[in-house]
């Protein structure tokens, strides 16, 4: 197990979006830093791939195939995960709520049914989860963290972005409503909003559209590169650890330092 400056040992962390880029990452750097990890996804086989993953570093894994928009499904698994962290009704400690899809239209051209879905997952999944997640955290009586997958994309209006831009400004609200809700009872909530980073969201399935469009990318960060999954994992182990004690109702902004969202 490679060491790591945050200890999450004998912690229980509960990831959505984990069958894949950053949700993925971040379940395997929880479990690196000691967390038990429970996978949460609408992708069996990438749930899978994930909890190998997990297994080879030496981590412990549960995998649960649902849909966040479901809050039913959403609530048994947080429940499951909670009551198999251990004895005397159980404990979670992390929510990272990352599942989320991209939607592109113009305002003009965007129909009931993309913003009925864009808000279903991407703004009441959120919702759902940390609703559960703070739940069985304030019934545990321990202190916790919940950490919520926004974007770079509220901080910037572009074209072809309202549904998804207006839903991961919906989950700011969210993330720092929760923090005033939640913080007497020790439990801290914050987003990461992260820039350009290279998972299956952003391929472009095409090579040569896909280095033109990093290197655009690229070029708004005095980096000069785009984002790696691990790259918002290591912002959302440090919001899941003790190490941000003090830190809630925050949007931390893992984008290479650039100046004009994408
Ligand atoms: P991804 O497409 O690689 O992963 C998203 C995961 O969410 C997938 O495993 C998918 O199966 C899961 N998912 C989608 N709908 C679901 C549902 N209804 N129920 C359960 N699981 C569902 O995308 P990526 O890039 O890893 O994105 C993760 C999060 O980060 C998203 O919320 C995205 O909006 C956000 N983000 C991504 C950026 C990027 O450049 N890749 C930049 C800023 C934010």
């Amino acid at each position: 197990m490679p060491l790591t400056a945050y200890d999450l040992g004998g912690r229980t962390a509960f990831v959505t979006g984990a069958a894949s880029g950053i949700g993925r990452a971040c379940a395997v750097l929880l479990a690196e830093a000691g967390a038990a990890v429970h996978c949460a996804d609408l992708d069996a086989r990438g749930l899978s791939a994930t909890r190998e993953l997990i297994a080879e570093a030496g981590g412990t894994a549960y995998t649960h195939r649902l849909d966040v928009t479901d809050r039913f499904e959403v609530a048994a698994a947080v429940r499951r995960a909670a009551e198999a962290a251990g004895a005397g009704g159980g404990r979670l400690d992390v929510l990272a709520a990352v599942a989320g899809i991209m939607h592109s239209a113009t305002a003009l051209e965007t129909r009931d049914e993309d913003l009925e879905r864009v808000f279903a997952v991407n703004f009441k999944g959120v919702l759902y989860a940390c609703q559960e997640a703070a739940r069985a955290m304030i019934a545990a009586g321990a202190p916790g963290s919940i950490v919520t997958m926004a974007s770079g994309a509220v901080d910037a209006a572009r074209p072809g972005l309202l549904c998804y831009s207006a839903a991961k400004a919906a989950v700011v609200q969210l993330t720092r409503t929760l923090a005033t809700e939640l913080g007497p009872y020790s439990i801290r909530v914050n987003a990461v909003a992260p820039g350009w980073v290279r998972t299956p969201m952003t391929d472009r399935h095409d090579a040569a559209l896909q280095q033109r469009t990093e290197e655009t990318m690229a070029r708004l960060s005095p980096l000069r590169r785009v984002g790696e999954p691990e790259d918002v994992a290591h912002t959302v182990l440090h919001l899941a650890s003790d190490a941000s004690a003090f830190t809630t109702g925050q949007i931390i902004r893992p984008n290479g330092g650039a100046t004009m969202p994408w």
